[in-house]
């Protein structure tokens, strides 16, 4: 193997986002060819898992996961082609780079046929290894790309459908519920005139009515909302500012629920946006998370400036949203409470999305849900 050229090591990488953390399976029973093609993966930042036979292959593919596989095409149990399958069936967007002894039509036609994006010729140099792994990894990417734009494609196909429908029924509904908030409060006016002692066991369930129907106008604002969009202007938002707001309004229902709401969010560079539309997004994570965290729990509001673009993050220590529900979440309607709209992260999702940013929801370092924004910087 060739001496490693001095800039690949020192000195900036050109695009360090490529590689950095990738992870590549080494799938060689050659010992010493092994070990220098790893010297040279870490090298250049590639975190690498070696494999000596196909049966080992196999176990790692299960038990790993990796974006590139480098396998050579002669191992003791077998021929390295028979691993494609196995491998893209455990990593589906992963890629695998063959390794042959010598160079001929025959191993680069076997290669593309077994489903390789490239092959090697051993011994490679390592700008050679480097350049073939990164260019796998870039297509990688691309299918990685390629299934979130489907995703963002029927996600965005569904919000249409529902959003028509939506905005019917909700002006139906508001019209009748708008006659009897306006009778409620007839009624209060004249129980306001009746004896203190009479008014007493009537004044109760009439509280309970205004704030089922205040609760309905609520459901039906966020139907509104969600039904459309609106344009909107960026200009530059103070997030501190916006985000002191959200805390100050919600801090007397975290009392109530005996919830701690913290404060991590100074001097955040601004961000480019509508004010209404993102204190909405902080708003609407900030109450989920105070939904999910039992008394005594924290939740707590970020934000931060990262390279290209400002963090915006609500993490809290209730239950956490499991995997499988990761993505069903920002769906229309998708509740697990009894009275919720499921509105709430659709609204989030496409106010973040029409900001050019994007959302998703992980764990938390206190063990629940963290849900982190990307937000363009000024
Ligand atoms: N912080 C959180 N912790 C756990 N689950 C959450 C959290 N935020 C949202 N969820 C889940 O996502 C679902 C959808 O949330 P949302 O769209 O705001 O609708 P709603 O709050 O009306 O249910 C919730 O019902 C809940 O199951
Ligand atoms: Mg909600």
């Amino acid at each position: 193997m060739a001496a490693r050229p001095k800039e690949r090591t020192e000195g900036p990488r050109k695009d360090p986002v490529v590689t950095l953390g990738a992870r590549v399976i080494v799938v060689e029973d050659d010992q010493d060819v092994a070990e220098s093609l790893r010297e040279v993966l870490v090298d250049g930042g590639y975190l690498v898992q070696s494999a000596g036979t196909c049966r080992e292959a196999r176990r790692a593919f299960d038990t790993g996961s990796f974006e590139v596989a480098l396998v050579d095409l002669q191992l003791p149990d077998g021929q390295g082609t028979e691993l494609a399958g196995p491998l893209k069936s455990s990593n589906p967007d992963a890629e695998m780079v063959l390794l042959t002894g010598h160079a001929s039509v025959e191993s680069a036609a076997e290669a593309v046929r077994a489903g390789a994006s490239a092959y090697l010729v051993k011994p490679c140099a390592a700008t050679e290894l480097l350049a073939t792994v990164e260019r796998s990894l870039r297509q990688v990417r691309l299918h990685a790309e390629k299934r979130d734009l489907a995703r963002r494609a029927q996600m965005a196909e569904k919000l249409a459908a529902v959003g028509t429908l939506t905005a019917g029924l909700s002006h139906e509904i508001r019209n009748p519920l708008n006659a009897a908030a306006l009778q409620l409060s007839v009624l209060e006016r004249r129980i306001q005139k009746l004896a203190p002692d009479l008014q007493k066991p009537l004044t109760d369930p009439l509280t309970l009515v205004r704030d089922e129907i205040r609760r309905l106008d609520h459901i039906l604002e966020d139907f509104l909302q969600f039904a459309r969009p609106r344009e909107f202007q960026a200009r530059p938002v103070d997030l501190t500012r916006l985000l002191g707001n959200v805390v100050d309004l919600l801090q007397g229902d975290a009392e109530r629920r005996h919830v701690s709401l913290e404060r991590d969010f100074a001097a955040v560079p601004p961000v480019y946006g509508e004010e209404g539309l993102l204190r909405q997004v902080a708003m609407n994570l900030a109450l989920n998370a105070l939904e999910a965290t039992p008394e005594g729990g924290q939740v707590r509001l970020w934000a931060r400036g990262a390279d290209r673009h400002i963090l915006l993050g609500v993490d809290d220590s209730g239950p956490g949203v499991p995997p499988q529900l990761r993505e069903r979440i920002f769906e229309p309607f998708f509740t697990t409470k009894a009275s919720g709209s499921g509105l709430g992260l659709p609204i989030v999702h496409a106010i973040i999305t029409q900001h050019g940013g994007t959302i998703a929801v992980e764990a938390s370092p206190q063990g629940g849900a963290r849900f982190v924004a990307t937000l363009p910087r000024v």
